[in-house]
């Protein structure tokens, strides 16, 4: 993987690059759609590709692991085969779904003894089990083994969680270095920063995760609780010392708002449920603010989803069918929602990228902001 940084922003700590995988490129800044059991809920691929161009997708060790396991991916030559998905993918390591399985997990230094959600069954995942199935899983980009520390995080709590992440991750870089990729193509390892809201521990943990110079590097513990502020704040800290000329990848964020000043902050890409889960619950986001498509309002607005954008499900299908499917929880409501608040989430980033080039992104960034919270 390589990474290639075309444009500082003036303004602001902004920049736009280019990340290169054997899978093709992505240009960033990127928000990338959450497809945990191998699959962006209710969106296929044709639509992810084609409608609303995703550049790269995520997957989620735990969910691969426990279904449909490691045979079967190996079996079929990976997830990209499996899935279908010939672009980017990347994985999260499963530290983060383990560590939200809170009464059944356990957590030493050898790594996270946790029972499956779906069978109650006994699993252990350890730095190196987790570099070896996500090496069979086969993610363009993979994630270190990691503790995201709860929000409130005492002081000790947090300093002894990164030391911990720490050394997970000198494991995790020993036996991603010891294998090598099953299916081709390379892999490249994300380290991730920790830290909770101390900015004495985040630019330690920041200091430590930059010098294992790996290809790109990520911000975890995030978005978990914390007041906006102090995630710009760990932000603003961390960024100064991860370098340059990586990508930096803020891990489960988050709202439209959050996105943008996280970009003004220097980082690059993201993830987040936020847009497919809200999607299926009815919020949609769009050029001109928040609509809940429940509210009585939208019942006789034929006008298309959001005009604003160019993919096909927002402007073919109208406010008012939208709501009726959505009120009769038909399969094809969610989909729709979906779609469409993804396509919204891949624009964002892409005019936030071409305002970056073109020189006017802290202007443009402040007017947006305004406009996407506001309750239509
Ligand atoms: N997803 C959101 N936050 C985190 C984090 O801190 N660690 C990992 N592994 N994944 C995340």
């Amino acid at each position: 993987m390589k990474f290639e940084l075309t444009t500082k922003d003036a303004g602001s700590k902004a920049r736009a690059g280019k990340i290169i995988t054997d899978h093709g490129e992505i240009l960033t800044p990127i928000f990338m759609p959450v497809g945990t059991a191998g699959t962006v809920k209710g969106v296929h691929q044709r639509e992810l590709k084609d409608d609303i161009k995703a550049q790269i997708i995520l997957g989620n060790t735990y969910h691969l692991y426990l279904r449909p396991g490691l045979e079967i991916i190996q079996q079929t030559g990976g997830l990209h085969k499996f899935n279908g998905w010939d672009g980017p993918i990347l994985t999260d390591s499963g530290g983060y779904q383990v560590f939200s399985l809170k009464e059944i997990r356990k957590i030493t230094e050898e790594g996270v003894k946790f029972n499956s959600h779906i069978d109650g069954s006994k699993h252990l995942f350890t730095p190196e089990n987790v570099m070896d199935i996500q090496r069979t899983i086969g993610a363009d980009i993979i994630m270190a083994f990691d503790e995201c520390p709860p929000y409130p995080c005492e002081y000790d709590y947090a300093e002894n969680s990164m030391h911990l992440t720490h050394r997970w991750l000198k494991r995790c870089i020993n036996r991603f270095n010891e294998t090598e990729g099953k299916y081709g193509y390379s892999q490249a390892l994300f380290p991730i920063v920790q830290g909770s809201v101390y900015k004495d521990l985040r630019k330690a943990s920041a200091e430590f995760i930059a010098e294992q110079n790996q290809a790109g590097n990520a911000i975890g513990g995030l978005s978990v609780g914390e007041p906006a502020e102090d995630m710009y704040e760990m932000l603003e800290v961390v960024n100064n010392i991860l370098p340059e000329e990586k990508p930096r990848y803020l891990m489960g964020v988050g709202t439209p708002a959050n996105i943008l000043e996280a970009i003004a902050l220097g980082t690059d890409m993201f993830d987040c449920v936020m847009p497919t889960r809200n999607a299926r619950n009815g919020m949609l986001f769009t050029t001109e603010g928040i609509i809940n498509i429940r509210n009585k309002k939208w019942k006789d607005d034929f006008s298309p989803i959001d005009p604003g954008l160019d993919n096909y499900a927002s402007n073919f299908y109208s406010k008012a069918y939208l709501k009726h499917l959505i009120k009769c929880q038909e399969m094809l409501g969610a989909q729709i929602a979906s779609i469409h608040n993804l396509a919204f989430y891949l624009w964002l980033v892409k005019q936030a990228r071409e305002h970056i080039l073109a020189g006017d992104f802290t202007s443009w960034k402040n007017e947006m902001t305004k406009k996407l919270m506001q309750r239509l």
